[in-house]
């Protein structure tokens, strides 16, 4: 491939976000944030109550759904049918119900053909579960983030009450982190799996700064 993939991925709320958005700040390249592409389909699942066991009914919610990401300084904006959603994918009624929508074997299918068109001729950095082994297994340079699950749900639980959340509490949180995990790793379909040639990258005890400082130093020797 001509153009250059960073391809991050790991477990949920390790930081992923954090280091791909940086990273593609400091290299010019695009952010894409395929997460909320599951997010925003699962909101959309749960706001037209589509039955995941009814095949055509999946099949026709996929095609009456069309996300567009929208950037303004590297933080990503999608919109669902051209409404902004970013704020309400984040929210707890649609992280319980993601790991269960993702793992469709149609709205994978349609999510990855749709990353990897977005993939294609442009320099990005895209965060995901599979970006690394399903979505660009040929990405230049591949990233598999992890650490350790208390840390990670305090983190998330902290950036939820920054939000106004105050219903949510850290339990809830570590078990929504424990939940998705487990039904990420275990799926059928492109399961959460490190790939072989991915380097991985433990910020339990680092810094975001030095996160990046150690993620360019791989780039670097990957390009
Ligand atoms: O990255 P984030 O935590 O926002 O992703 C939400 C959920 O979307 C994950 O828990 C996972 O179930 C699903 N996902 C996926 N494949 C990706 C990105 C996210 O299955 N590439």
């Amino acid at each position: 491939r001509k153009n250059l993939v960073v391809a991050i991925d790991g477990y949920s709320s390790c930081g992923k976000s954090t280091l791909a958005k940086a990273l593609a700040k400091k290299l010019g390249f695009i952010y894409i944030d395929s997460g909320a592409m599951y997010r925003a389909v699962t909101l959309y699942f749960l706001r037209n109550h589509i039955d995941m066991n009814n095949e055509e009914a999946v099949k026709d919610a996929l095609q009456h759904i069309e996300l567009n990401f929208h950037s303004r300084d590297y933080e990503s904006h999608i919109t669902l049918n051209g409404e902004e959603v970013s704020e309400e994918i984040r929210q707890m009624p649609v992280s319980e119900n993601v790991s269960e929508v993702s793992a469709h074997k149609l709205v994978r299918k349609d999510m990855v053909k749709q990353q990897q068109r977005m993939g294609k001729s442009k320099n990005i950095v895209m965060d995901g579960r599979d970006i690394g082994t399903t979505v660009f297994p040929d990405a230049q340079i591949k990233f598999f983030m992890t650490a350790d699950p208390k840390v990670r749900a305090e983190r998330r639980f902290k950036e939820l009450q920054s939000k106004g959340d105050t219903s949510t509490t850290l339990e809830d949180v570590f078990e929504n982190l424990a939940h998705r995990d487990y039904a990420d790793t275990t799926r059928a379909e492109s399961p959460l799996t490190r790939a072989e040639d991915a380097v991985i990258l433990d910020n339990t005890e680092i810094t975001p700064q030095e996160q990046l400082d150690f993620a360019i130093e791989q780039v670097k020797l990957h390009f």
